[in-house]
């Protein structure tokens, strides 16, 4: 028995040799034995102990290790999160094992969404990158260094689907489109759980926020979400089933309600439609403190008719609160909750752990404590190399007038800005554990780029905001914010002085990560005035101005765009962020990232996405009628449109060529276009296929994005790019909701982003 290595685990033979032997062993990790062992192991239980499985417990201040290390030793706690070193996991575990009646082996979760130590951009730069190679090491990676701390589970991915860039928590999710959302999902789960969760080097994902958590009305966070079923199962649904079908072993709930229903208490959702339709077999977890909010959401009177509810609409594991525990028991005393319900819920949570390989080996995340690492947090642990080449992929050039970029290495350069040099900032909202020490900022990029070669000026400039009340917003848990004590004024004039002695600026501006998170959403999607004050001054510099964006949503830039000669968005780019963005600026990377999400020109023109419908009055630019579908007051139409973003070379893209005019439901039809690098650098970029049901049973998106693929050219070079189109490629929830490919045209439209496409058409017969 492999976990023997573990230290005192004499004690626990000594106490129940004989049950323990009976759950840890050498178990074929197959469904029909998983049942046959689950279901010996209810039997085992007392109804204490199942309920205690359903406890999914944070460590912290409510919650000290010394209290919970109380409640594993009376079976109180089925799983722990927010707990990330081997030392402190094995502890809990040993705990389990050693001092439990059962010894059921605890798993460990934690929020790994875009790394665990070392951090890559964060996911909405991931989807930026258009490149699911690159989502792939990511998964792996931070699956790698997530399994080496000792986890089992990490809370992502996150797919909600938004179009409300208020909504502070785009910045977690691949942004507004389903199909890129869905494959950015399926990808991280693949990577994630490699092979099996059971691996070494592998943790089982619960894709959250299930469900349409990304539609909160008005952007604001946890508000309601109503929308019709079309809508719902067109655009929101498909990521989480793509997740699902990558083999995720678990979905978060979300903390809103949908269509009036909060989504924990919904048993539509969780098992009408999770568990019966899709078939899903692994654990549903509620998101934290959800249980109890269903009192505030106004569907259950008191804690206990909450969780009557919760487990009743098919939450298996309670997150962070103690109503299971403490009500359970009472409510199958009254029979308002059978032992069947209990039963069925404890039997999923064990399921996940006899997935992960915890029955066969309770410490095979953590080995013995000889080969915990000396230092957590060591550079070695580190996988640099990865995430500058991941933040690259990521970063997309949204101008550059007259070749601004790439810069010289023997310029002298003015870096200024509030984020310019911030650790923090950098590695972005949910960093896991990444330590901020260890990130490397803008400032210390293009130090490095320049060493030896040009000067780098430095001055902070302004800070992110002269409002006292976001400051303190920003600084409730964390100092995140670091405030200048100086006047606006004099870091202004300071930073101008600095730039009148260079060649160019480099103004790092944006927002600080904790403005795009969770709980952070704006009414005023600007950049603060307090930067928007320092660009104006450098633009008055004369000197040629490059804006480095950091932020973790779209950000409404019609003045930067006017101001700036280059514009280059970073979004938080992590750990190696800083060499990577300077990688680009000096040209040693040609930038290749398109934008996951339209750019509105205002707050006030949101939701603006691509793929929306026609309309029986579609705006016209080229000939601009009153009466039509359009904001008068404001050109229409995004400032940067979905799939957007410039390389230093140029790309050409041929007409669209179809293999077939027409296809049967049966067939396959190739769409193809040649891409010619006609700039002078080699470079590469993401040529995206739309499809559009042109007349169908219902209004159809103007086009979808259903294929895309990044391509390398040398200057000159010209290569295919082909998509397949199967009748899977053209269906959709109808009226009836019924899933259907209607018969009729379609178009085609490929190109380099959402607005610049050629057209070819095809007919479904
Ligand atoms: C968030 C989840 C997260 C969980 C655990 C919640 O507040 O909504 O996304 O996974 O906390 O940290």
């Amino acid at each position: 028995m492999k976990w023997l290595c573990s230290v005192g685990v004499a004690v626990s033979l000594a106490l129940q040799p004989a049950l323990a032997e009976e759950l840890i062993g050498n178990h074929p990790l197959t469904p029909e034995a998983r049942d046959a062992f689950v279901t010996e192991l209810l039997k085992k239980m007392t109804v204490d102990e199942k309920i205690g499985q359903l406890r999914l417990i944070s460590v912290g201040p409510d919650n000290p290790k010394e209290a919970i290390r109380e409640m594993i030793k009376k079976s109180q706690v089925g799983a722990i999160f927010n707990t990330v070193t081997r030392p402190d996991i094995r502890e809990m575990q040993d705990q389990a094992m050693q001092l439990s009646r059962l010894k059921i082996p605890l798993f460990f979760a934690y929020d790994v969404v875009h790394g665990q130590r070392t951090v890559f951009p964060i996911s909405l730069g991931l989807a930026s990158s258009f490149n699911l190679a690159a989502v792939r090491t990511v998964g792996r990676i931070s699956a790698y260094e997530a399994a080496d701390d000792g986890l089992n589970m990490t809370w992502a991915p996150m797919v909600d689907v938004s179009r409300d860039p208020r909504w502070g928590r785009v910045s977690e999710g691949f942004g507004e489109d389903t199909f890129l959302t869905s494959e950015m999902g399926r990808t991280m789960v693949e990577a994630m759980q490699g092979k099996s969760p059971a691996d070494r080097y592998s943790v089982m994902t619960s894709v959250k926020h299930f469900a349409a958590y990304g539609a909160v009305e008005g952007g604001k966070e946890y508000n309601t979400v109503d929308m019709s079923p079309q809508r719902l199962f067109n655009d929101y649904m498909p990521p989480y089933k793509a997740a699902l079908d990558a083999g995720s072993g678990g979905v978060m709930v979300a903390l809103n309600s949908l269509n009036g229903t909060p989504a924990s208490s919904d048993s539509w959702l969780l098992k009408d439609l999770l568990r019966d339709q899709w078939h899903f077999k692994g654990i549903t977890i509620s998101d934290h403190g959800a249980i109890k909010e269903l009192i505030k959401h106004g569907t259950a009177a008191d804690p206990e008719d909450a969780v009557r509810l919760a487990l009743k609409s098919g939450i298996n594991m309670s997150m962070s609160d103690e109503y299971y525990s403490k009500y359970l028991p009472g409510l199958l005393k009254s029979g308002k909750v059978t032992m069947e319900e209990l039963d069925d819920a404890t039997r999923h949570v064990l399921n996940v752990k006899y997935d992960m390989g915890l029955f066969n080996d309770p410490y095979s995340h953590l080995g013995p404590k000889e080969s915990d690492p000396k230092d957590t947090n060591a550079e070695s642990r580190l996988h640099r190399k990865e995430a500058r080449e991941v933040a690259r992929e990521s970063m997309v050039l949204l101008k550059n007038r007259l070749e601004t970029l790439p810069l010289k290495k023997t310029d002298t350069v003015t870096v200024v800005g509030p984020l310019a040099d911030s650790k923090r900032d950098s590695m972005g909202s949910w960093s896991a554990a990444g330590v901020a020490d260890q990130s490397v900022t803008v400032l210390t990029g293009i130090r490095n780029a320049l060493a030896g070669k040009g000067n780098v000026l430095y001055a902070k400039g302004a800070n992110i905001t002269n409002d006292k009340d976001i400051v303190n917003f920003l600084n409730l848990y964390e100092p995140a914010v670091v405030v200048d004590p100086r006047s606006p004024k004099e870091m202004i004039d300071e930073a101008v002085a600095a730039a009148k002695k260079s060649d160019v600026v480099v103004a790092v501006v944006g927002e600080a990560q904790g403005m795009a998170h969770e709980a952070s959403s704006r009414t005023d999607i600007t950049i603060p005035q307090s930067q928007r004050d320092l660009i104006a001054a450098l633009k008055a510099t004369g000197k040629p101005l490059v804006l480095v964006l950091m932020n973790g949503r779209p950000l409404a830039l019609v003045k930067e765009d006017q101001q700036a000669d280059a514009i280059l968005e970073t979004w938080f780019a992590g750990t190696e962020g800083g060499n990577a963005i300077a990688d680009i600026l000096f040209g040693d990377y040609n930038p290749s990232g398109k934008l996951p999400m339209s750019f509105p020109r205002s707050v006030g023109q949101i939701p603006v996405y691509y793929s929306h419908l026609n309309t029986g009055r579609p705006y016209n630019a080229d000939k601009p009628n009153k009466y039509t579908s359009r904001y008068f007051d404001e050109a229409n139409g995004p400032l940067y449109p979905f799939g957007y973003g410039l390389s230093y070379t140029t790309f050409k893209v041929s007409g669209v060529k179809m293999s077939a005019p027409s296809m049967k439901p049966g067939d396959k039809l190739t769409a193809s276009v040649e891409v010619t690098n006609t700039g002078k650098r080699a470079g590469e970029t993401v040529i995206q296929m739309y499809l559009q049901d042109v007349t169908a049973s219902m209004s159809r998106p103007v086009k979808q994005l259903r294929g895309f693929d990044k391509v390398n050219l040398q200057p000159g070079e010209t290569k295919t790019v082909s998509f397949p189109i199967d009748v899977n490629a053209l269906k959709f929830w109808n009226q009836q909701m019924k899933y259907v490919a209607e018969p009729g045209k379609f178009n085609v439209f490929i190109g380099v982003d959402s607005a610049r496409v050629n057209q070819g058409e095809f007919e479904l017969r």
